[in-house]
């Protein structure tokens, strides 16, 4: 496949009666390939998150389009997305949003389960990716008996859950201390490596993001490769 992401003429304005209108950004255009892991930097503000939100298809954009694995994602209907969210998409966010009733394991099967997988083979997977996160011994745990660098190891391994078309984190390792934060940086790096996972994470980190493989700078609307 040639892309697996293709972001075209991309702009963003939010409306609000009490705010205004804030532009973000109006124009913006790139392709991602399957496999390839990019860093998103930008000051706050600049709109990292908005478009990490519309690349996931958690919003719509106002102009432009964006295309996953072939499909223009403004021609599916809300139903449509809910699916395709869950199947195509995997998100690491800051706080790891895992269901706080749930176990690690149960946490990390959950996609595969919404989906309609056996729980069988949701399982084996889920205690697969349990064990590339190094937290076999605390799948039984619930969230709040995990510590925060724990928890968002099984965010990960939840995002990876579905061998999803684009795994986005949005500044993942924001909530942790640096040696956590490196370490989780380097353990989702070798994940989507090893699973040749295409990665799009947003961090304000710029040594973290010269780990990746492209780096992409958004300021002021504009977005620049370097
Ligand atoms: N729901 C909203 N309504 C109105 N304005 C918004 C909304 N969400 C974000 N904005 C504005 O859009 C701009 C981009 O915000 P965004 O959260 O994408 O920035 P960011 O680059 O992720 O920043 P940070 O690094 O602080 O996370 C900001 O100026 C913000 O105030
Ligand atoms: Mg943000």
């Amino acid at each position: 496949m040639e892309n697996i992401l293709e972001v075209q003429s991309l702009g963003k304005r939010y409306v609000s009666s009490g705010t205004g209108v804030v532009e973000v950004f109006h124009d913006i255009s790139f392709e991602v390939k399957p496999g390839e892991i990019v860093a998103l930097t930008g000051p706050s503000g600049s709109g990292k998150s908005t478009l990490l939100n519309l690349i996931g298809t958690l919003d719509i954009p106002s102009s432009g389009n964006i295309i996953i694995e072939g499909e223009d994602t403004s021609e599916l209907s809300s139903s449509e997305l809910a699916s395709f969210r869950n199947k195509k998409i995997g998100f690491i966010f800051q706080f790891h949003h895992l269901l706080p009733e749930f176990t690690a394991i149960e946490n990390i099967g959950m996609p595969a389960l919404i989906a309609g997988k056996k729980l069988e083979s949701a399982t084996k997977r889920a205690e697969e990716l349990l064990a590339e996160v190094g937290l076999l011994e605390r799948k039984s745990h619930r969230p709040a008996e995990l510590s925060g660098g724990e928890a968002q190891r099984v965010a990960v391994a939840r995002a990876f859950m579905m061998q999803p078309a684009l795994v986005l984190a949005d500044e993942p390792t924001g909530n942790l201390d640096n040696e956590n934060s490196d370490k989780l940086f380097d353990l989702m790096l070798s994940l989507a490596s090893k699973f040749n996972q295409t990665f799009i994470i947003a961090t304000h980190n710029t040594d973290l993001a010269q780990k990746a493989q492209r780096r992409f700078h958004l300021e002021k609307g504009e977005l620049h490769e370097y």
